[in-house]
């Protein structure tokens, strides 16, 4: 058997990789086509999203149905809720009580220039509760957005040529574990790093993405060099999580990205929600995807405790909350 990486993957340095910058070659999956009442559409609209889960990993989800005014309402809230002027009332979510399911931080060094808001998403939501108005929204948010993941958990079972529960099983999705970071990039930058978040991968099923203003986000392509993304006005951005990768033995991949905020001539606002399995939920390469050519390339554990072997000691919210950049 081949050697067996530590979970969640091992990666290259992206040093490795040329510092080549193209600003968009990302592809779009209509999501409503996914669905479409014509067989025909159907089934290349599934082929399309297999190819692009081998072939990118990462692409923009169109026709999603989460409704554009809530994701107005969302930035605004968030936009609200970073204002300068309740800074102070922020800070209450800043301290490291094991407890806490919601966690703030401003962070203008060691290589970051953001300040953010985590929450857990699911299976209990935790938001701040004040202002209501802005906790309601969150909360519409998240709800509509699991749809969308749970709508997407089907297709990509398809892909892989299963029954459309096969992706909700193998994660126990109905307890999947959500976190979520609400980003604020202040224009420029802040620190001397051009550097809004480091690049990372992240664990999970997929990541969603959705931002008020283009701009920033760019991902290590298979191909091996940085893409701007430019994320549609409404649309989502998705990316392949960790465990998708550990789950399909390395045929779907998650993609290094990272934040750069030195093109950043406004705020930008971000939301980013991972989307795992359930805490209890082994998971390890399929045996549909192990053979003499593509031997076991990741350790089987819990989600829980590849969150733990990412993070810190023992397993608690706060280092759930470390797993989201
Ligand atoms: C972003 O804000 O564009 C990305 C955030 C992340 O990768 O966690
Ligand atoms: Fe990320």
């Amino acid at each position: 058997m081949a050697e067996i990486a530590s979970p969640p993957t091992l990666k290259p340095s992206s040093e490795s990789y040329s510092a080549k910058l193209v600003d968009d070659e990302i592809p779009t999956v209509d999501y409503c086509m996914l669905y479409s009442n014509d067989p025909d559409q159907e089934s290349l609209a599934i082929e399309h999203l297999g190819q692009v889960c081998q072939d990118y990993g990462f692409f923009y989800l169109v026709n999603h149905q989460i409704p554009e005014k809530l994701l107005d309402a969302l930035f605004k809230g968030i936009s609200e809720f970073f204002d300068p002027s309740t800074l102070e009332k922020r800070k209450v979510y800043s301290k490291k009580d094991p407890m806490d399911r919601i966690r703030w931080g401003q962070n203008y060094s060691s290589g970051e220039n953001r300040e953010y808001i985590k929450v857990i998403a699911h299976p209990q939501y935790h938001f701040p509760p004040n202002p209501s108005s802005f906790s309601d929204i969150l909360d519409e948010y998240y709800k509509e957005m699991r749809k969308v993941v749970m709508g997407l958990a089907k297709a990509v079972s398809k892909t892989l040529g299963f029954e459309e529960s096969y992706i909700e099983k193998a994660f126990n999705l109905k307890s999947g574990f959500d976190v979520s970071a609400m980003n604020l990039y202040p224009p420029n930058y802040v620190s001397k790093s051009r550097i809004g978040i480091p690049d990372h991968t992240d664990p999970g099923f997929i990541v969603t993405l959705v931002q008020d203003v283009n701009g920033g986000l760019q991902i290590l392509s298979h191909k091996g060099y940085w893409i701007n993304a430019c994320i549609p006005r409404h649309a989502i951005l998705i990316q392949l999580g960790d465990h998708l990768e550990i789950l399909t033995n390395g045929k779907y991949r998650s993609h290094i990205h990272r934040v750069a905020v030195d093109r950043n001539e406004v705020k930008r606002i971000s939301v980013a929600t991972l989307h795992g399995p359930s805490l209890d939920k082994f998971v390890s390469p399929a045996p549909e995807f192990v053979n003499e050519k593509h031997p076991q390339a990741y350790l089987g554990m819990t989600y829980k405790q590849s969150l733990e072997a990412n993070g810190s000691d023992e397993i608690d919210v706060q280092s759930s909350l470390d797993q989201i950049r």
